[in-house]
Order: structure tokens, then C-alpha cells, then sequence
């Protein structure tokens, strides 16, 4: 059996970020970006330069950041796309262009409005284009999961002798079943004549929650690249989970014969910074990364686990970067300490300014809870208010009043654009009387999609993480606030959502295009 390497493509900061609420900002994504090298992930795709600036500018920042993995940024099979990729991507140590087309009958007839021979025209010219940049090019026939066999060899072979050094098949709509998603590969890979000359790779969404299986069927039958996301994140449904994918190959050593090299005691850190930047809670029953996916409930299972380990456990939970011991920080631990345990969660810091920002905010927090977990300080920097550059909205102060048959109410100060302005009103609760005060003087006009609050460990000292999400004119963020007070972290979520809508601007979606 051979031993063949395994590459990991993320599509976090891309895909990832196409989920409604998902945006990220520059620093965001910067700072994901080296938990994902860190984790030694082979190749981050950073963006699609051509959707914005702020996505050029993102994808700029990680290609300087970035040294030990390979960037990547997305381009349609268009010339002004594939221009503005090799340009943000000029200064990474190693840069790969993404390009696609769409090859499905229904995709070509309908979106793109082209002949299928005009199709691979242009996949050709922008493949050689793109090989203008870097030699590492690769390419996506989109919908190849529902397009013709016959004419994805044609295509492929067309854009392998153009310069493509990687062919990614992806399955756009989640539509295809494993078992006939292996068998494409390996015919793609049989009847393509040069297809040795390429890398073969996979991209399954998971709107059928297949896109696992179908990465993994892929995997078996020859592909040696799976693009996916931390915890799944991505377009509907999602994509491919990373955790997922690298865990069953790693696991089952004796079915796949290849693997990765991937740290994968980063995977949980980098679950749980992905989760806070973007405000997608992880279920607790999601394989590998939820609360529960190494807890023993029942007495027969806590049992044999206790006897031996095997008996119930098929991974171990430090493999993937849970912490035995999670009690980590008091409220007598100083800030190298503090720092330290940061830099251990991937959590690093743009300047002193942020550094001192947090540590103040986690010896409030060690004052009202004596034991500060892993948990504790991924939240204290995801509720990001100080994260985000040029601010528009800061919480000075909150005074609620919440009476058993009196209306609550909610007076707060906030500073606005560096003024100070008074607010209160009344609310059905106290959340949401502080909710209406900020939008007493706000006046966002946005609407509140998502309100909801977890507890971030045990306990009724335990930190609630809060998440809102809102809405104005097509475009959703998703604000996140822990504290011990809920009604607290519950404005400071709502504060850091109307602070992110601030910044977001209008961007162009990759796949509704005009190739
Ligand atoms: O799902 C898809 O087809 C994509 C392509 C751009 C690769 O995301
Ligand atoms: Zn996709």
C-alpha cells in the first residue's frame, strides 16, 4: 500500500465566508489564516480578489503574512478576475490561482449563456493566462458533478496541456452520492490522457450532508487534494468538513492510503476561532470539535472508557487538540501568562494596544470567575469590539431594571463616532430594552435575523456567548458578546454586529457572475 500524501486545501476564508453572516474582516482573516498554517494546512485560499476591495486587500494581507503554505485566490475564467488575483497574491511566498468555469448543461445554458466549445476556449485562455502569475494553477469545471462525463475529459485534458497543474472536481450543488462520485474520479483519471500530469481534487458541498462521504469516496478512487472548511462552514449547507476529512483518513490508516501533515492538535483551537470570528455556534454533537464529541453520559460507556480507552473511543481527544486539563488561568496570572496561553490557542495579536484591550477584559472576567478556561479566552477575543478597526459604536455603560410586574428598562451610554450619547427605553425583557435603546439613536434600520445565547462552560458563573445576527439591504453579519451577564454580553453582541455592518460593503458573489 502506498503511503501518498494527502493535500488539504482550505476554503474557510473563501467558501467559508459565502455563508449568510459568515464575513470576516482583513484582520479576521489574517489571524485564521496562520491558525491554518500553524496547523500546516497545504494551501489557504484567502478570497476572491475580484469581489471587493476589502477582498483584494484581505487576500493581499494573507499572501504577506503567510509563509510555510501555499495562497491561493479565486478568479472566474475571466481576464479581469484572473489580472486582480495575480496581483493581490504578487507578494505571497507561495501563490496558486483558482479559476473556474461552469460545465453543467444547465449551468452553461442558463447562467452562462455559452456553447460548450466556447466554454473550454475560455478555460484554455484563462488557465494561460493565469500560468502569467505562477506556475501553480489550478482548475474547477464547476457543477462537474452534474455535468457530462465526456465533455469534463475533454475540458480537463484541454486545460491540463494549457498549464493546470491541479484539476478540482467539485460537486457545487451537494447533489452526488459517494459511491458515483468515486467512480467519476477514477474515470476522469483513467480516460484523461495526461491526467497524470495533475493533481485530481475534490470539492463537496453537503447539501444532501454528503459532502464527507463523497470527499472521502473521492479519496479512495485517486483524488489526492479535499478542499473543505474548519467546522464545515461554506455556501448553504456548507462544505466538507476539514475535521472530518483529515480525522477518517488519519484514523482509518487502514483503509486510505495516503494521509496528511497536518498538526492535528490545532484542529480544536481552530474550531473554536473560527466559530468565534464568524458567530456559527458549533453543535455539540458535531463530530470531532462539538462539546460532546468525546463525553461519556451513559454508565456502560463511562465504564468501559475508564477500564479501556478503546472500548469506546476510536480517536483521542488530545489527537485533536482538546485539552485534558482546561482549567488554565486565575485572576492572579500576569500577562505573559496570559499571552502565552493565547499564542498556545493560535490567538495572536495585531498590536500592544489589542494585547493590553484583552488582558484588561480577562482580569474583569478573573475578578467575577475564579476559574478562567481555553473556552473563557477564545470568547474574551472573539467578542471582538476592539478588533474591528475604526469602530463606530463602543458600550461606556448599562444600567438595566428587571422587576417582577414592572416593565423592564434599559438606560446606556454609548460612544458614537467619539461622542457620547444617552439612551433608554423600555422592552418586553431586558435584552430587549437594550436593544431598542441602542437603536433609539442608532436608527440602523437593519433587522434582527438570529438572537441566541450559549453557555460557554459550566456553571452559573460560566460566561454566556451571545450571538445576533442582522440584516440591512441584503447584507447579514453576525455579531458575537460573552460575559458573565448575558444582558451585557447580549449589547456588546448586538453593538459589535451594527460595527461590522459599518464596515461591510457591497461585493460581487463568485458564482452568480458574468463569465
Ligand atoms: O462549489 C463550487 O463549485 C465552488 C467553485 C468555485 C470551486 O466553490
Ligand atoms: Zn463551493
Amino acid at each position: 500500500m502506498s503511503n501518498d500524501k494527502l493535500v488539504i486545501f482550505d476554503t474557510t476564508l473563501r467558501d467559508g465566508e459565502q455563508s449568510p453572516g459568515a464575513s470576516m474582516t482583513k484582520d479576521e482573516k489574517v489571524r485564521i489564516a496562520k491558525a491554518l498554517e500553524r496547523m500546516r494546512v497545504d494551501v489557504i485560499e484567502a478570497g476572491f480578489p475580484i469581489a471587493s476591495q476589502g477582498d483584494f486587500e484581505s487576500v493581499a494581507a494573507v499572501a504577506k503574512t503567510i509563509k510555510d503554505s501555499t495562497v491561493c485566490g479565486l478568479a472566474r475564467a475571466l481576464d479581469k478576475d484572473i489580472n486582480r488575483a495575480g496581483e493581490a497574491l504578487k507578494h505571497a511566498s507561495s501563490a496558486r490561482i483558482h479559476t473556474f468555469i461552469a460545465t453543467s448543461p444547465i449551468h452553461m445554458e442558463k447562467k452562462l449563456r455559452m456553447q460548450p466549445d466556447q466554454v473550454v476556449e475560455q478555460a484554455v485562455k484563462s488557465v494561460k493566462l493565469a500560468r502569467t502569475f505562477t506556475d501553480n494553477v489550478e482548475f474547477s469545471p464547476e457543477d462537474a458533478g452534474r455535468s457530462e462525463t465526456d465533455f469534463l475529459c475533454r475540458i480537463v485534458e484541454a486545460v491540463i496541456d494549457a498549464g493546470a497543474s491541479t484539476i478540482n472536481i467539485p460537486d457545487t450543488v451537494g447533489y452526488n452520492i459517494p459511491h458515483q462520485f468515486g467512480e467519476l474520479i477514477k474515470t476522469l483519471i483513467e480516460r484523461i490522457p495526461n491526467s497524470d500530469k495533475a493533481i485530481f481534487s475534490v470539492h463537496c458541498h453537503d447539501d444532501l450532508g454528503l459532502a464527507v462521504g463523497n470527499s472521502l469516496a473521492a479519496v479512495l478512487n485517486g483524488a489526492r487534494q479535499v478542499e473543505c472548511t474548519i467546522n464545515g462552514l461554506g455556501e448553504r449547507a456548507g462544505n466538507a468538513s476539514l475535521e472530518e476529512v483529515v480525522m477518517a483518513v488519519r484514523t482509518r490508516r487502514d483503509i486510505f492510503s495516503c494521509d496528511t501533515t497536518l498538526d492535528t492538535t490545532q484542529i480544536v483551537p481552530c474550531s473554536r476561532l473560527v466559530s468565534g470570528v464568524t458567530g456559527f455556534p458549533v453543535q455539540p454533537n458535531k463530530a470531532i470539535v462539538g462539546a460532546n464529541a468525546f463525553a461519556h453520559e451513559s454508565g456502560i460507556h463511562q465504564d468501559g472508557v475508564l477500564k479501556s480507552r478503546e472500548t469506546y473511543e476510536i480517536m483521542r481527544a488530545q489527537d485533536v487538540g482538546w485539552s485534558a486539563n482546561r482549567i488554565v488561568l486565575g485572576k492572579h496570572s500576569g500577562r505573559n501568562a496570559f499571552k502565552t496561553r493565547l499564542h498556545d490557542l493560535n490567538i495572536e495579536f495585531n498590536s500592544e494596544n489589542e494585547l493590553n484591550a484583552a488582558f484588561t477584559r480577562f482580569k474583569d472576567l478573573a475578578d467575577k470567575k475564579h476559574e478562567v478556561y481555553d473556552e473563557d479566552l477564545q470568547a474574551i477575543v472573539a467578542d471582538s469590539n476592539w478588533t474591528i478597526e475604526n469602530e463606530r459604536f463602543q458600550l461606556l455603560s448599562l444600567h438595566v431594571c428587571s422587576e417582577t410586574g414592572e416593565t423592564p428598562n434599559a438606560t446606556l451610554v454609548l460612544n458614537i463616532d467619539g461622542k457620547e450619547v444617552k439612551a433608554a427605553a423600555d422592552g418586553s425583557g431586558p435584552v430587549d430594552a437594550a436593544f431598542r435603546a441602542i437603536e433609539s439613536v442608532v436608527h440602523s434600520e437593519t433587522s434582527l435575523q438570529l438572537y441566541s445565547v450559549n453557555n460557554i462552560t459550566s456553571g452559573t458563573d460560566a460566561q454566556g456567548e451571545v450571538t445576533v445576527r442582522l440584516e440591512k439591504s441584503g447584507r447579514i453579519v453576525n455579531g458575537q458578546g460573552a460575559d458573565t451577564d448575558i444582558v451585557i454580553a447580549s449589547t456588546n453582541a448586538y453593538i459589535n454586529a451594527l460595527n461590522k455592518l459599518m464596515q461591510s460593503e457591497a461585493r460581487e458573489h463568485p458564482q452568480l457572475g458574468d463569465v
